[in-house]
């Protein structure tokens, strides 16, 4: 079965401080989105790759992606995130299985990314990678007074690729809800999402110290 993954990297976010998109913010020398493509495609585990960018920006990216035998589309995103979801699920209409990855979760090991797949062959709808969380969590209310601390051993941070079946993503979508977590979306149908195990290498490049720590890992030779 037809193995998509869609990378929506049209935010023109600016969180890192670079002036550029996030995903077109270099790592090692490349930018995240060229890595994260390249992790999809060495895992083995993914028949096609669909990227969506900013119109603006559809020409120049079709120049950064690797060139191989895994197909590699570039669409337009839209003006949120679940417009550009949306936009990647229209250039896969043969898709069976469907994966949804961060372009700044750039170090992903290909191992990971095949875990959700053989996942989701097993016959799971809605995969997740999932770590337990070593922080302890509070909720606060809006003028950050402590409401609760819910028990950590039952808490996990989630990570991407997050795989689903592709008629279920489609469902989801097209409920209109808008959420920064697709997972979130099929949860909401009332559908189980499993967990598989996570790697810590697949952290999100949100914050400058996650920038140096990416370029560490990198000239260490650690991606
Ligand atoms: O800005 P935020 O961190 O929520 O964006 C999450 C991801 O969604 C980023 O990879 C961003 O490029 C992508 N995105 C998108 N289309 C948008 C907004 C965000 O593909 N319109």
């Amino acid at each position: 079965s037809r193995v998509v993954a869609l990378v929506p990297a049209a935010g023109m976010g600016v969180r890192l401080g670079e002036n550029k998109p996030k995903a077109f913010v270099h790592v090692g020398g490349s930018p995240m989105l060229t890595l994260a493509v390249q992790g999809l495609i060495a895992s083995g585990s993914v028949d096609e790759v669909v990227v969506m960018v900013p119109a603006e920006l559809v020409d120049e990216t079709r120049a950064l992606l690797p060139v191989s035998p895994t197909p590699v589309h570039v669409v337009p995103g839209g003006a949120e995130r679940t417009d550009s979801v949306r936009a990647g699920l229209d250039a896969a209409p043969d898709a069976a299985f469907v994966l949804v990855h961060d372009a700044a979760r750039a170090l992903t090991p290909p191992a990971l990314i095949t875990r959700v797949v053989d996942a989701l062959r097993a016959g799971a709808l809605a995969v997740v990678p999932a770590l337990p969380v070593s922080d302890t969590i509070k909720s606060v209310d809006a003028a950050g007074a402590v409401t609760g601390t819910p028990d950590r051993s039952g808490l996990r941070a989630i990570q991407t690729p997050q795989g689903f079946d592709a008629e279920l993503l489609r469902a989801a979508y097209a409920t209109g809800t808008q959420a920064t977590d697709d997972a979130g979306l099929v949860e909401l149908l009332g559908t189980t999402v499993q967990t598989v195990t996570g790697d810590a290498m697949a952290f999100k490049i949100t914050t400058p110290l996650d920038l140096v720590l990416a370029n560490t890992l990198v000239a260490q030779g650690g991606n």
